[in-house]
Parts: C-alpha cells; structure tokens; sequence
C-alpha cells in the first residue's frame, strides 16, 4: 500500500514536471508543426490529456518540408492534420499487450489515430485512421506508412511531454487519400487502375468500409493475355483482390489466415523471412494506407485456391497461380495456358 502510493506520487511528479505539447514543441525547435495544432479544432489538443500516452509525429523548423506540404494541401484542414499526426500508444493497455504476443518478435505496430472525420474515414463505425509503423531495410530504420504510398521516416528520439511523447519525423503524414487516386500515385499499377474502371469496381472498392486491396503491379498483367478474357472473369479476378470486412495492416497478418475477397473466395497468408504472401503472390509494396482500409502491391495474381505454398525461403518465383489457385471456372483455362 505505501508503495503504491509512492508510485502514484512518483507518476503524479512526472505528469506535473512535463509541458503541455504546443510548449514541448516550441521549446525544441517544432514550433512551424505547433501552429498546425493551434490552428486545428481545439477538440484534438484536447483529446491528448495529461497521461494519455500519445504519440505525436512531429516535423522540426529546419525541415522545410513543413511549410511547403502545408501550402501545396490547402485544401486539407489543420485539424485533419493534427488528428492523423496523433496516435494513440496502446503499450500499457491490455489490448496492445495481447497485441504483442501476436506479433512474436515483430517491433511493428498498428496505431489508431485521432482521425474520424467521417468525409475521409471509412473504416467501420468508431474507427478512425490507423497508420503503421514498422523497421525498414537492413538497418531496421523505423518509418511510419501513411497516405499516398508515403514511408517517413523517425529521424530522432522521442521528446517526453505531458500527454505522451513528440518523435521526429522527415515529414508531415500525408492525409489518407480513396483507392483510385492513391492507385494512379504508382506508375507500376496502371494496368489496374484501368481494369477497374473497365470492371466498374471502382465504385465498390473506393466506398466498401474496412478492406484490404491486394493490387497487382502492371507485370503480372503482362504474364495473362487480358484480351481473352470476358469482362465478367476480369471481374472475378479483380474481386479476388479485394479482402472484405478486413483491414490487413502487415503488422497484423499471421501465418495460415485466411481471409474473404470480394469474389466470395479466400486467400491464405503466408508469413517468410523472404516476405508476406497472398495465395502465393508475393507483397512488394506494402500499407498504402487508404480512407477504406490499406493497400499492398503483389507481383502476381491472385488465385482463389487455397493451397499455395510460397518458398519456405528465398525469393517467390512464379507461385502466384498455380493450377489450384485457379478456381475461376473457365478463367483457370485461359490464364493456365499462359504459364
Ligand atoms: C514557415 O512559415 C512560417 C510562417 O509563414 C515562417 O515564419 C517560417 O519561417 C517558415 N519556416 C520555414 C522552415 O520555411
Ligand atoms: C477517434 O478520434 C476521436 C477524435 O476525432 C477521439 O475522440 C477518439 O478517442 C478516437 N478513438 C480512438 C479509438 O482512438
Ligand atoms: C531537424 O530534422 C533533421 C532531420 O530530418 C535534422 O537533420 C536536423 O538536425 C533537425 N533540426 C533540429 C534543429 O533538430
Ligand atoms: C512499384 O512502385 C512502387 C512505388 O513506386 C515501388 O515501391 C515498387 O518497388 C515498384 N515495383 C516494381 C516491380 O518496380
Ligand atoms: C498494361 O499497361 C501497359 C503499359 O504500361 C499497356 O501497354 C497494356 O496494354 C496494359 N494492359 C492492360 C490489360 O491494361
Ligand atoms: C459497366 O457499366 C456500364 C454502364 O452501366 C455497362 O455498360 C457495362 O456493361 C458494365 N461493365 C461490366 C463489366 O459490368
Ligand atoms: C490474346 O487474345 C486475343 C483474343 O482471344 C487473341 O486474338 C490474341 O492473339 C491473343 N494474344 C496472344 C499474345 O496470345
Ligand atoms: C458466397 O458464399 C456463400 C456461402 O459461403 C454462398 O451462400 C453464396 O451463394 C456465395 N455467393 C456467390 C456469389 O458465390
């Protein structure tokens, strides 16, 4: 009991010792990021109380990145800014220690930002935006994914403030943006880009709550004479890229789920050290975040079979469509005959 409250005094020094945010960033040198908060709905600051455990990924003056992000996105409002620059830390909540355990020796994270403005948020009923952050390249540089394909990188350690901490980002969090227009941000996605237009699920894929798009880059299209197909198997192929009522952030998937496409079918994950595969196609891109849910690129098709097996290790190969992912009916003939 009397260490209890000791604690409790300990922990009510350190709330009391630390500054508000807006005062943390001026004093170190993010006083250009600051503004955005103050200019944002006071709402947001005051969503980050004292104790609350945020994360608030931050710009510094020097980086210029601040002022011209902010003059090239009027139309974004500040407090759609500050909210999506606003994470929630789940480490001491039960949620996020059963998260853990899930995630084995993985540092990446999934993190629910105070983003829920309804015109650019679709993730379900109470969900706001989620950004992931996870290691990068062999130096296992944490980078924070967000809106439009962007990987930003943390450039300096965390600064403690009342509410949680301030860490340093190279630049502001792009605002997640609908399917098609971070779709035609990639060059190497036009082939599908054009397919679901031509397919009409454009329309299904930019408003459905809560999905995971599996996009395809242009040189899997090249291994399938698209020509020959009828728009209604372009139409069942395209749907088998769609994970329904699941939001497949990377740091999330686990070896052997298996997931419901749009098309009614599954698809099966496979966890390797060479990397995450959907019925075998391989991720090369991996959480574009989207207003609807997260976007990763694969280097092949993806079948509707359930029975791939991707390399125990090294490097994919053509496993994308083998013979049993091919449950497109006829569709597995004319896509068959081209490997
Ligand atoms: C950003 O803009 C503000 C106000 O327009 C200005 O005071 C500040 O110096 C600018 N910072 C940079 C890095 O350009
Ligand atoms: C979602 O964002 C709102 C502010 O826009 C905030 O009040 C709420 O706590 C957030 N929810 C979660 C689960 O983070
Ligand atoms: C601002 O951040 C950059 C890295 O993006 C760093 O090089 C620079 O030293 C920082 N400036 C200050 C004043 O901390
Ligand atoms: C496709 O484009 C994305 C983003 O520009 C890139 O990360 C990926 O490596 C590209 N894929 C190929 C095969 O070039
Ligand atoms: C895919 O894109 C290439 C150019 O990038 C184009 O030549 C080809 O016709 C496209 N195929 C389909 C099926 O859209
Ligand atoms: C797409 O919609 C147009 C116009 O409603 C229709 O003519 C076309 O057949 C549709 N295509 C497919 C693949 O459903
Ligand atoms: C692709 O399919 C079309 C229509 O069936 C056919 O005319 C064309 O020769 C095929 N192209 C190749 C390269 O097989
Ligand atoms: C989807 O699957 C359910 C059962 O899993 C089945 O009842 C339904 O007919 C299927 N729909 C289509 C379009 O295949």
């Amino acid at each position: 009991m009397i260490l209890f409250h000791i604690l409790l005094a300990l922990s009510a020094a350190t709330f009391a010792s630390a500054d508000t945010l807006i005062d943390t960033l001026q004093q170190n040198g993010f006083s250009d990021f600051a503004s955005i908060y103050q200019d944002a709905d006071p709402s947001i600051l005051s969503s980050i109380d004292v104790g609350s455990n945020f994360i608030i990924y931050a710009t510094n003056n020097t980086q210029s990145a601040v002022n011209s992000t902010l003059s090239r996105r009027r139309t974004t409002s500040q407090s759609q800014r500050a909210a999506m620059s606003s994470v929630q830390n789940t480490a001491s909540s039960s949620k996020k220690l059963r998260f853990k355990r899930q995630q084995a020796n993985s540092p990446a994270a999934v993190y629910e930002s105070l983003l829920s403005d309804p015109e650019i948020v679709n993730l379900g009923l109470g969900v706001n935006q989620s950004l992931v952050e996870k290691p990068v390249g062999d130096a296992g540089v944490p980078n924070v994914f967000a809106g439009a394909g962007q990987v930003v990188p943390i450039v300096g350690n965390d600064i403690p403030f009342d509410g949680g901490v301030i860490r340093p980002v190279a630049s502001l969090l792009e605002i997640p943006g609908a399917v098609p227009s971070t779709l035609s941000l990639f060059p190497n996605l036009s082939n599908l880009t054009a397919l679901l237009t031509q397919s009409n699920l454009t329309g299904p894929v930019s408003e459905t709550a809560g999905i995971t798009v599996l996009a395809p880059e242009d040189s899997a299209f090249a291994a399938v004479n698209i020509s020959a197909l009828t728009d209604e198997q372009i139409v069942g192929i395209l749907s088998q890229h769609v994970i329904v009522n699941y939001v497949g952030y990377s740091p999330l998937l686990k070896d052997g789920q298996v997931l419901n496409t749009l098309a009614n079918g599954t698809v099966t994950v496979a966890v390797r050290d060479s990397g995450v595969y959907f019925n075998g196609a391989k991720v090369t891109a991996s959480d574009v975040i989207v207003e609807n849910g997260v976007v990763h690129t694969v280097a092949s098709l993806v079948g509707s079979g359930d029975g791939e097996n991707p390399p125990a290790t090294g490097t994919a190969g053509r496993v994308g469509l083998g013979l049993k992912t091919l449950g497109l009916g006829a569709l597995g003939m004319a896509v068959a005959a081209l490997f």
